[in-house]
């Protein structure tokens, strides 16, 4: 449940980035996570939450939903239903009912939708998705057998040391700082999560790939999915705590209202299990070349919550040289007061150039300037990629993860030239002006304001 920790000072739990799924009401912020997408104009688009105990009532798996929650179904649907639930949700404005039923009706629609979300919740919660047998996980109970390479522990020694990642992504191990300082005590948790459910601006830069910065123009029933366009900026946490566009109203206020500008720019803290998980015929999301000189297929993800970062290398290396303070790779200083696509002449975006943040407000300084030399980025790494689940002690090139098979698409292929360090920058646009298109009112101009203004 989201929850503010009046002696920290900080939020925990909930779900989505800004926290917006409370789990308030089903006491799972991850059943109603998975509430979210289908009646999401942006997302699935169904019109009303009625529609989704329409479409599960017309389903195949009906009697197993039945069989789990009991035969709610007996509800009476206006005969325009199909017609209403095939409709886009835009087209109906701020009407979220267009399915009209009878009080006790909606009742029992609006239960079916809560045990289905419940239903998506058991089964994020099952071994078909969270199995925890990666290779770390067997490594940890101690399998026979089952050793970390020498980068790998190096790695793991980084992520819990000098580079402080499990003060947020906790593994149930102490987090030690000091040069020569070695955990000697027994691992706490068994299944640590590599997370704790906390907030943190990590100050990533705006990103001008996303699509919804250019979705300001109604669409063809009448839509418009941000009418912001390019003056939107993600608040994460601080929006949510406001209400603001593209997120949820705020249940808790005038309490948690009062607490947005310490909440701006906060996204939640993701765990860093299977990171690197991708289907087998693209092994690695990392562009490179094999040891034998080839370019290598990867599987191209997103990383952080804009998807700015486009390696696991990257995000290390993020983390690492973020700040300019003088860091060890030769004392430069790799942050920039530009924007992405702006990059000064002679550097390298995420490489040697870090754009400035989209939100400068409330930036964690746990980590920005690691100290970090190339090398023991390449072994944080490494320890990433033990975290993927599916991991065969006896078998370790075969992948046990479910349906890990199923992935039809391409991989990418390493072009001349690119590496993990400098992945992705050969599709990079430039920024428009900021100052040309300042933060929308409706996200920075709801008090209480911004501790600073957000560009
Ligand atoms: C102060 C808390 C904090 C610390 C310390 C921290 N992280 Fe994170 N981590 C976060 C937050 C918050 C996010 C999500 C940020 C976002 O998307 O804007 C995140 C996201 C991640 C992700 C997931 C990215 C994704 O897209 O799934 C990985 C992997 C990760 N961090 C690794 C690390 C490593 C490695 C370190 C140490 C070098 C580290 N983190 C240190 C808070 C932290």
């Amino acid at each position: 449940m989201l929850n503010y920790n009046t002696t920290q000072g900080l939020f925990f739990g909930g779900n989505f980035w800004d926290g917006r799924a409370t789990g308030m009401k089903l006491q799972a912020p991850d059943a109603e996570q998975a509430q979210g997408p289908p009646v999401d104009p942006l997302e699935m688009g169904s019109p009303d939450i009625a529609c989704i105990a329409w479409k599960l009532s017309q389903a195949v798996y009906r009697p197993l939903f039945e069989l789990v929650w009991g035969a709610d179904f007996d509800i009476n649907w206006p005969s325009n239903t199909e017609q209403v639930c095939s409709t886009p949700q835009g087209a109906f404005g701020t009407n979220i009912t267009p399915v009209a039923l009878s009080a006790v009706d909606r009742t029992k629609a609006t239960n079916i939708y809560d045990h289905w979300g419940q239903s998506l919740s058991f089964l994020e919660r099952s071994k078909d998705i969270s199995p925890f047998n990666s290779k770390f996980d067997w490594y940890l109970k101690g399998t026979a057998g089952v050793t970390l390479t020498a980068d790998e522990m190096a790695g793991y020694k980084l992520f819990n040391g000098k580079g402080n990642c499990n003060s947020c992504h906790v593994d149930g191990r102490s987090t030690t700082l000091t040069p020569g300082q070695t955990d000697t005590g027994n691992t706490a948790s068994v299944e640590p999560l590599f997370t704790c459910h906390g907030f943190a601006n990590e100050g990533l830069p705006l990103n001008p790939r996303i699509s919804l910065f250019y979705e300001s123009r109604a669409d063809g029933v009448g839509f418009t999915p941000n009418p912001d366009g390019l003056r939107y900026r993600d608040l994460g946490l601080g929006n949510f705590l406001r209400s603001g566009p593209q997120s949820f109203p705020d249940p808790n206020q005038p309490e948690w209202l009062s607490l947005a500008p310490t909440a701006d720019g906060q996204m939640q803290v993701m765990t860093a299990r299977d990171v690197a998980l991708t289907p087998p015929q693209c092994p690695t999301t990392e562009a490179g070349q094999a040891a034998n000189g080839k370019p290598v297929p990867y599987f191209q993800k997103e990383f952080f919550h804009n998807g700015y970062i486009k390696s696991l290398k990257q995000l290390v290396h993020f983390y690492n040289t973020r700040d300019s303070v003088p860091n060890p790779n030769g004392n430069k200083t790799y942050a920039f007061a530009v924007t992405s696509g702006h990059c000064p002449a002679g550097t390298v975006e995420r490489v040697t150039c870090w754009p400035q943040p989209e939100v400068k407000n409330n930036i964690d300084m746990t980590t920005g300037a690691l100290g970090l030399t190339d090398t023991e980025e390449n072994q944080i790494v490494a320890f990433l990629e033990t975290l993927t689940d599916g991991y065969n002690p006896a078998n370790p090139t075969v992948s046990t993860y479910k349906n890990i098979d199923t992935f039809t698409g391409q991989c990418s292929t390493t072009t001349p030239g690119e590496t993990a360090s400098n992945q992705g920058n050969a599709y990079l646009i430039p920024t428009w002006n900021l100052a040309q298109f300042p933060c929308a009112t409706d996200i920075c101009g709801v008090p209480p304001l911004p501790t600073m203004k957000i560009p």
